[in-house]
């Protein structure tokens, strides 16, 4: 499935099979966390309004369903200034995205392309809780060619940097 996954940035208007939406909810929620905290909460959006609301491209709104993942920074833990929830959410987020993969669902990472206040307003998020990234999830209407990867022996080292 990591070979498989790629960012789709064009979806078919068809429904996500409901059975085939909670196995990728089910990934999110096996992702290992921070003291196995969980902080993390998933919104699935499928009302149309309320996807355009959130979406600050079309293409995500044009998407049978986003999933919008929140979480709160004070279950989650901190250590040496470094917070710990974005990194809880970026694992459960992934788990999304590679069990879509596997049921031949697109998705793709939206880390800065939405307003994070819009959101919470738009889906009643408290607001202490952050809304970190979100993703929409439908059948591709797209095959994109695999975007680039540095070499691994540009990446890895062994014993020293
Ligand atoms: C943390 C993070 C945030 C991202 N935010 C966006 C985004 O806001 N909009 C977008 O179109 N793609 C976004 N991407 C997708 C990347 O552009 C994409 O993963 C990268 O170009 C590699 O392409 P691939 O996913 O098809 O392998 C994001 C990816 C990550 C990991």
């Amino acid at each position: 499935m990591v070979r498989k996954r790629r960012s789709i940035r064009k979806y078919r208007p068809d429904p996500v099979p409901q059975e085939h939406l909670e196995y990728v909810l089910e990934a999110a929620r096996l992702a290992p966390s921070w003291g196995n905290r969980q902080c993390w909460r998933f919104i699935v959006v499928k009302d149309p309004s309320k996807k355009r609301a959130i979406s600050q491209r079309d293409w995500v709104a044009e998407a049978p369903a986003i999933i919008v993942g929140c979480a709160d920074p004070n279950l989650s833990g901190s250590r040496f200034g470094q917070q710990y929830y974005m990194l809880d959410m970026g694992i459960a987020m992934e788990h999304i995205m590679l069990a879509a993969a596997e049921k031949g669902l697109g998705t793709c990472w939206i880390g800065g392309q939405f307003d994070e206040e819009t959101v919470k307003k738009v889906l009643g998020v408290p607001q202490e809780i952050r809304v970190v990234a979100m993703t929409p999830i439908g059948y591709p209407a797209e095959e994109p060619t695999p975007r680039g990867r540095k070499e691994l022996r540009e990446i890895v080292s062994y014993d020293k940097w």
